[in-house]
């Protein structure tokens, strides 16, 4: 059956070249063991970042950050539109961490330090910052 020597023989090459491949990936001193990304970099914490606002954030910021979330018209003032923000990132980060009342906002931006970690928010600031229109 040459049809099927011929498909083995393949089969072993594809093998082979797999195993060569990931071992040579493996052994490169560049690339970080089982990430994209190396931990620490501004890249890593803004790519987290995103994932922690598209599932805690997008309601009411919206999937633009630009304040247009689907809960948005039940808010007045609006949620904020995140791109255009002219706070820093101290100023993000506490917004974050205690609310909107806690300084004398609207207390319909909750509070997240029971919810998220240090981590999450230190991310959250990260992915806003990359987002942000303004020049600050
Ligand atoms: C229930 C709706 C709601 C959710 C969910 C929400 N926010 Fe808000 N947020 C608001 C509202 C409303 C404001 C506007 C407060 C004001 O202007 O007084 C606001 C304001 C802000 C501000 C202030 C921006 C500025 O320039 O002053 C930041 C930062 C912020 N939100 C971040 C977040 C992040 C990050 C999340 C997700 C972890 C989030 N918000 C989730 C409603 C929400």
């Amino acid at each position: 059956m040459p049809g099927l020597t011929r498909w083995l023989r393949t089969g072993m090459l594809l093998a082979a070249w797999a195993v060569c491949g990931s071992t040579l990936a493996q052994s490169s001193p560049n690339v970080p063991q089982g990430a994209m990304l190396p931990k620490d970099s501004v890249d890593a914490a803004t790519f987290r970042g995103g994932l922690v606002y598209a599932n805690y954030c997008v309601t009411c910021h919206g999937i633009n950050a630009d304040g247009n979330g689907r809960a948005a018209r039940l808010y007045n003032p609006k949620p904020a539109n995140l791109r255009m923000s002219d706070k820093n990132d101290a100023y993000l980060g506490l917004m974050i961490r205690k609310g909107g009342a806690a300084l004398g906002r609207s207390e319909f931006m909750p509070t997240w330090e029971a919810e998220l970690t240090n981590e999450q928010i230190t991310d959250l600031v990260a992915y806003l910052r990359s987002i942000n229109a303004t020049k600050r």
